[in-house]
């Protein structure tokens, strides 16, 4: 395995992918890691529609072949029929990831009280971290920066590339390691 890292970015919209609008939340997200990471990374960007089997299909292409080791999709978290983003990421995840949704739900809850209505969660599928966040773009800064400072320590446990932020920017959270005596 090389170190090369690379991190998924998925837009799940029927609308952007069928072309009806501009995808805004795949460019926000990468503008926000191009700001936060130091390391360098490549994306891979996916735009799909909001259905189960193309959005479960494509997270296990991105981690298993696409070697990805964080996936950040957008889109599909709420309550409309539509929205099945949790479940395709349930269906696909060997670990789900709680603490992820109910960080970023909390962190939003204060911004717009709509928040409680994403059921954005994570999970862990081999060595990729997947996470949710909803379609709005100006929630994934929201959203990023509440559970970012995890993200690179996350990976490390789950035996991933060691993703570094710039400290100027976002101070990520890695225990201190105890000296050898
Ligand atoms: N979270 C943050 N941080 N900022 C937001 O603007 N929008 C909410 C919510 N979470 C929002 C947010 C709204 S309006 C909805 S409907 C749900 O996320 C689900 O959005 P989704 O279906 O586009 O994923």
């Amino acid at each position: 395995m090389s170190t090369d890292i690379r991190i998924g970015i998925v837009t799940v919209s029927d609308r952007a992918s069928a072309g009806i609008y501009a995808d805004e939340g795949g460019p926000a997200i990468r503008d926000y890691l191009d700001k936060v990471l130091a390391s360098l990374w490549h994306p891979v960007i996916r735009v799909i529609p909001d259905d189960r089997k193309i959005i479960a299909d494509t997270l296990v292409e991105l981690a298993d072949r696409e070697g990805c080791c964080l996936i950040v999709t957008t889109g599909g978290t709420g309550p409309a029929p539509r929205d099945v983003t949790p479940e395709a990421t349930e269906d696909v995840v060997e670990k789900p990831m709680p603490g992820f949704g109910e960080l970023m739900r909390q962190v939003s809850l204060t911004k717009v009280p709509t928040a409680i209505l994403s059921r954005q969660t994570a999970g862990i599928r081999g060595k990729a971290l997947i996470v949710n966040l909803p379609g709005r773009p100006r929630a994934i800064a929201e959203c990023l920066d509440a559970v970012m400072p995890a993200i690179p320590y996350c990976i490390d446990l789950i035996e991933g590339p060691y993703l570094e932020t710039d400290p100027a920017v976002l101070v990520a959270f890695r225990p201190a390691t105890k000296p050898k005596t």
